[in-house]
């Protein structure tokens, strides 16, 4: 009986000794827009991680693609004084919450791991106010990604096209089968993610930049901008009329045989990755046109100067270790922000690798990394202007994004 109490006892113990991390584990509550399975998947890595070092990682997710909903959200909760621990938020915002006092300074970060020495030469001023890191980048997205189903392009007998005209051929000889052959959707920042991957595969560098980051009006203006509109426009009608939902819901259509292919961030590819192997999907990932050139943006978090500065510390070297990099880029489809870490990649991903760190890298506008909130804005409120009213004219659209543009100049 004795014996028997005793190995109650024991396992009572036990019980509690495996609860014990649980009990004492830190919450950090965690604001961010990752809602589709791919984005869960990834974020079970971050859970994880934070767990193993005492943490209990709270999320607080936003629905709504690019962050739409997730920034204003954000905004709210500072105001109202209920600002997470840590969130994800991207691009010039972080300099400008950070001139304002509000997260911790990642300053001291090399002293951690020297996060900061192993980033890209495009990356670190991404997060960084006046040459100080203010967030801590965890990975870096193509952009330019086009995933596709490989069974349907086999039956067609086709291979990701290299020139516009061969695309454009591919989507009519794909529509004729019966199948959609754009798997768009037209939420505004959805439309002018794949504007700007027109734009990368039209222009040259420097006309893009001069575009997203010069505001330059002639090239604006200029007959290349034109043909960037132009091939938007041509690609209407091979876009299902009911697309206006989350882009997961699109990736979908391309597993279940519906629609042929997306041109999206490569997080499309990630939950394209996930379907099951009973589906009879076979995933198909190349880049827009076959081009070499990367259009990106970095994904990256901060923390608020609430967090007591061991904790801040302690995320810090969470959200940086190589480890915990390689592992969540795996399941995000992305590569880490850091260039150091050791990551068994896909070919996708493995090629977007040697183009951001060798090729032409383009910042994302859509996507934060090229200019600030006003102007992507702009941009995004153009592209959606032009196409959903179909009588406007190239040199419409072109005149307007000039104008809006320059106004933010004069600002
Ligand atoms: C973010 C990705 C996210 C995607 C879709 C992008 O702006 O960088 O992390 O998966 O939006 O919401």
């Amino acid at each position: 009986m004795l014996a028997f109490q005793g190995y109650k006892l024991t396992k009572w113990i036990y019980f509690l000794f495996l609860l014990a991390p649980l009990a004492h584990s830190k919450p950090v509550t965690a604001l961010h827009w990752w809602t589709s399975n791919s984005e869960q998947a990834a974020e079970a890595v971050l859970v994880e991680a934070f767990a193993e070092r005492g943490f209990d990682w709270q999320p607080v997710a936003v629905s709504g693609g690019a962050g739409e909903g997730a920034l204003k959200v954000l905004r709210a909760k500072v105001l109202s004084g209920e600002s997470p621990d840590i969130a994800q938020v991207v691009g010039p915002s972080i300099r400008d919450w950070a001139k304002l006092g509000f997260f911790h300074t990642q300053a001291k970060s090399s002293e951690y791991n020297a996060w900061p020495r192993a980033l890209a030469a495009q990356v670190l001023p991404l997060v960084s106010l006046d040459g100080e890191p203010f967030a801590i980048p965890t990975s870096i997205h193509r952009i330019n990604t086009l995933v596709y189903n490989q069974a349907l392009f086999e039956q067609l007998n086709i291979t990701p096209a290299e020139t516009w005209q061969g695309f454009i051929e591919q989507l009519e000889q794909i529509q004729a089968a019966g199948v959609t052959p754009l798997a768009q959707s037209s939420q505004p920042w959805q439309l002018a993610t794949l504007f700007e991957v027109i734009m990368a595969a039209t222009l040259d560098t420097s006309q893009y930049l001069a575009v997203m980051q010069g505001f330059d009006a002639n090239v604006i203006l200029g007959s290349d901008m034109r043909l960037v509109f132009e091939r938007f426009r041509q690609l209407q009608p091979f876009i299902s009329n009911e697309a206006t939902r989350d882009w997961q819901h699109h990736s979908q259509a391309i597993a279940e045989g519906k629609a042929a292919m997306q041109v999206m961030g490569d997080w499309a590819k990630a939950e394209l990755a996930l379907q099951p192997t009973s589906s009879n999907f076979a995933l198909g990932c190349s880049t827009f046109l076959q081009s070499s050139k990367h259009v990106y943006s970095v994904d990256s978090f901060v923390i608020f100067n609430h967090v007591a500065d061991d904790v801040a510390r302690e995320i810090s070297l969470l959200l940086s270790d190589p480890n915990v990099q390689a592992r969540f880029s795996s399941a995000k489809g992305t590569i880490p922000a850091r260039s150091d870490v050791p990551v068994d990649y896909d070919d996708c991903s493995a090629q977007s690798f040697e183009d951001f760190h060798s090729g032409d890298a383009l910042p994302s506008m859509v996507h934060r990394a090229a200019n600030n909130e006003e102007a992507r804005n702009v941009f995004i409120h153009v592209v959606d202007r032009f196409y959903s009213d179909r009588k406007q004219t190239p040199e419409q659209a072109q005149q307007r994004l000039a104008n809006e543009l320059a106004a933010l100049l004069s600002q």
